[in-house]
């Protein structure tokens, strides 16, 4: 699986250790910066990560800032974005299980490093259970 991750200067630490985390599994990761702890625009992150899911170049994205809010509120501008932001290891596998979530968003400044990675555990692992949920999906694209 190819994951596009990105991070704002909040959640540039975190996103080091996601990589690594990820990287562990065997998981193929496309890192979007920032670089450093300089402070940077939040939507300048989102928007090409949520772009590389939306056009098929990366199946999933994990986005991370100080909160996880501006990051989502951004990445679901892009057409055919379902991101979620999680703070916890159930709503991450609801978000794939009934919203079929095809970006993550952690809140760095909220979450510890310890949940965060669990977060991400349980997000990857879920699968989208169809049926009812994608008719409910289908009405937000409509
Ligand atoms: C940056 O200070 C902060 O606003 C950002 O990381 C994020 O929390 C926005 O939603």
């Amino acid at each position: 699986m190819k994951i596009a991750v990105g991070a704002d200067h909040g959640g540039f630490q975190a996103k080091q250790a996601v990589i690594e985390h990820l990287q562990s599994k065997g998981v193929d990761v496309v890192d979007f910066g920032t670089d450093s702890e300089e402070s940077c625009d939040y939507p300048d992150i989102a928007q090409p990560v949520a772009q590389a899911v939306s056009r098929g170049e990366c199946e999933r994205g994990i986005l991370i800032c100080g909160t996880g809010i501006g990051m989502s509120i951004a990445a679901n501008k892009v057409q055919g974005i379902r991101a979620a932001l999680c703070g916890d290891t159930f709503s991450a596998r609801m978000a794939r299980e009934h919203n079929d979530a095809n970006i993550l968003c952690l809140g760095a400044r909220v979450t510890g490093l310890g949940l965060m990675l669990d977060i991400i555990d349980a997000y990857l692992q879920g699968s989208f259970l169809g049926g009812r949920h994608k008719t409910r999906i289908e009405k937000i694209e409509a």
